[in-house]
């Protein structure tokens, strides 16, 4: 496994890859959900590349850039485990020499609930995903569906461009409470651990409601929003019923629907998503 840190090295070795060329974009501090992805992305491609790079601009100015948890040793003992053949971890400055001035912006989509909450998270998102993927010129792709909003920005942004690559998405790794596999869980002290899966039922009891024949997204949001109030450490940032593609809000679940929240647990901004109707 090569560990590269320059653009112009990781450039200089693609010609001597096998194709095709799977790339699994993270911030690194990785946990099964991101190892699902390579694993994935190994029994597709030849050759496997995965970037680490906690990416400063999609990070508001009193976010956790900082604070973002790393640790670069044993995610490299992690990646050569599972077989990846490079990971590329630039510095920022390789990335963003100073000045820069090139931005990506996908209009609508980025506009709601992650993107209202977070302004300016999506445009980071889809600058780096766009450099990644022109750096690395892989043919596919692989994110986790956990990060459904930042799916459907960077597939919105790969079909609008044109890009020659596909996007592949792979579920959600839960914990055994159900708790979706995050790097910001390391966060959550062991109350707040607890308190977290609250997220999980939430969701699933949305879902329930839905099978059972409730089409009203109003009572499907309430009902996510009832069950999180039952948590003490937990306050909601938003509750929504979106269609995928989109994200925006639904009034009746006629058709594909997928159930949002945003829930902070203490000091921590958690997110999760469930399918509504299978
Ligand atoms: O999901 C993430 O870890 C990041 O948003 C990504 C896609 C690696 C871009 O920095």
């Amino acid at each position: 496994m090569e560990v590269v840190r320059k653009i112009d090295d990781l450039k200089a070795l693609r010609p001597s890859w096998p194709r095709p060329v799977g790339l699994v974009p993270t911030m690194g501090y990785l946990h099964d959900g991101h190892l699902s992805l390579v694993r994935r992305a190994r029994t597709e491609n030849a050759a496997v590349v995965v970037s680490i790079f906690v990416n400063p601009t999609q990070f508001g100015p009193s976010e956790d850039l900082s604070s973002y948890p790393r640790n670069l040793d044993r995610d490299l003992e992690f990646l050569e485990r599972e077989g990846a053949d490079v990971v590329f971890v630039p510095p920022a400055s390789e990335m963003y020499p100073g000045g820069y001035p090139t931005w990506v912006d996908v209009e609508g989509v980025t506009s709601l609930l992650e993107g209202a909450s977070r302004p300016g998270h999506f445009r980071g998102v889809a600058t780096v995903c766009n450099k990644l993927f022109n750096i690395v010129a892989a043919e596919r792709a692989y994110f986790g569906q956990k990060d459904a909003q930042q799916v459907a920005v960077i597939a919105k942004m790969v079909h609008d461009l044109n890009m020659n690559l596909d996007i592949v998405v792979i579920p959600t790794v839960r914990e055994t409470d159900g708790l979706a596999m995050s790097s910001r869980n390391a966060y959550l002290g062991s109350e707040e651990r607890v308190a977290a899966g609250v997220l999980y039922r939430a969701l699933t009891s949305a879902r329930g409601m839905c099978r059972e024949g409730c089409l009203d997204a109003a009572l499907v949001r309430k009902r996510m929003a009832d069950v999180i109030r039952t948590e003490s450490l937990a306050s909601l940032d938003y509750a929504a019923v979106v269609a995928p593609g989109s994200f925006e809000e639904l009034e009746s679940l006629d058709g594909q629907a997928l159930a949002v929240i945003a829930v902070r647990i203490g000091a921590t901004r958690l997110i999760d998503n469930m399918t509504l109707l299978d």
